[in-house]
């Protein structure tokens, strides 16, 4: 045991009713009570300047802020990078080998595009063994709009001879209910990762579905969209480090809204924009094409060649 805060209340000046305004005013951990100035932190919780000077004080001893690594380390980690498999080929050469660990990947689209479907089967696949194009570890999934279907997985898992009730056994799901939740809940996924690490099926795959959902919903009549949009960014940066600490693929999906001002190519645009598209590392754009057709367009990759896929949406799941 140690005497190191661990929540907001533990922290010298913090008693319930300051945790609970904090909460509200969005600072879910200790680290976010770091970063901030005595003055802004005063205003957000109600308190004295001094008093917030003294918690930001505690919070910075206690927080994970981190800090400067060597170029040999970076490597290290870098080596450990392991890939998803899509179970289509195309989609996988599209994204130089199929979903990376320690990246985000966002999947933007309309209704239908088959974000969901490209979800569930990496959380198959990402249990398979390392020949067969897994990282032989667990799935985690924040599921915002209850569109997690046990049973779609079984049709997945059961097509390619895994047994479908292993499977779902190595699948967390979490409900998310509003975007406070959402943001919490990658909190949750940190213990249970350290968990699933014991457990021998590391968690290797983490979905947010939709990530931007309830940000939009949200959004859409009060607050305004700066303060979205800081919510939202700090969300992708709480994925993006989750990813990096636990060596996990982070799937994002997020709808697109339309765009009216756009006179020429496609009049949509992902939610969220510039803040989401910064800090995902690849963005791949679904649209819809004939029948089980899909096609998959990887945009602004820094370090792949722009291209189109085209894949299916099958029963057994996605295919070429
Ligand atoms: P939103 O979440 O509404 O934005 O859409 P999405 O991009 O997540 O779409 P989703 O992945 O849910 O794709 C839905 C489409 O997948 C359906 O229109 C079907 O074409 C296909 N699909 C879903 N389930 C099945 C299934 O069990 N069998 C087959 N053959 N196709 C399915
Ligand atoms: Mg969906």
């Amino acid at each position: 045991m140690t005497d190191e805060p661990t929540s907001l209340e533990d922290l010298p000046g913090v008693g319930p009713a300051t945790a609970e305004k904090l909460q509200e005013a969005g600072y879910t951990t200790i680290e976010s009570v770091a970063v901030v100035s005595p003055r802004v932190l005063a205003s957000d919780a109600d308190v004295g300047e001094q008093t917030a000077a003294k918690i930001i004080s505690a919070a910075k001893q206690a927080a994970d802020i981190g800090g400067f690594e060597t170029g040999d380390i970076v490597l290290e980690r870098r080596k450990k990078v392991g890939k998803i498999k899509t179970s289509s080929e195309t989609l996988d050469d599209l994204l130089g080998g199929g979903v990376e660990t320690q990246s985000i990947t966002e999947l933007y689209g309309e209704f239908g595009s088959g974000k969901t479907q490209v979800a569930h089967q990496l959380a198959v696949n990402v249990q398979r063994q390392l020949e067969d194009g897994g990282l032989e570890g667990s799935a985690l999934i924040i599921d915002t709009e209850n569109t997690f279907r046990p049973e779609r997985i079984t049709q997945m898992a059961e097509d390619i001879e895994m047994d479908a009730g292993e499977v779902l056994s190595s699948i967390h799901v979490a409900r998310a209910y509003n975007s406070n939740h959402q943001m919490l809940l990658v909190e949750k996924a940190s213990e249970l990762a350290d968990d699933l690490r014991e457990s021998g099926k590391p968690g290797r795959l983490l979905v947010a579905d939709s990530l931007t959902a309830h940000f939009r919903a949200e959004y859409m009549g009060r607050g305004t969209l700066a303060d979205r949009q800081q919510r939202l960014n700090k969300h992708m940066h709480d994925l993006m480090r989750f990813g990096d600490l636990n060596n996990t693929a982070i799937v994002v999906t997020n709808q697109v809204q339309s765009k009216p001002d756009a006179f020429f190519g496609d009049p949509t645009r992902p939610i969220g924009g510039h803040i989401v598209g910064h800090t995902a590392t690849f963005r791949i754009y679904l649209r819809k094409s004939k029948g089980d057709k899909r096609i998959a367009r990887l945009v602004d990759s820094p370090h792949l060649p722009d291209g189109e896929a085209v894949f299916s949406v099958t029963t057994p799941g996605i295919r070429d």
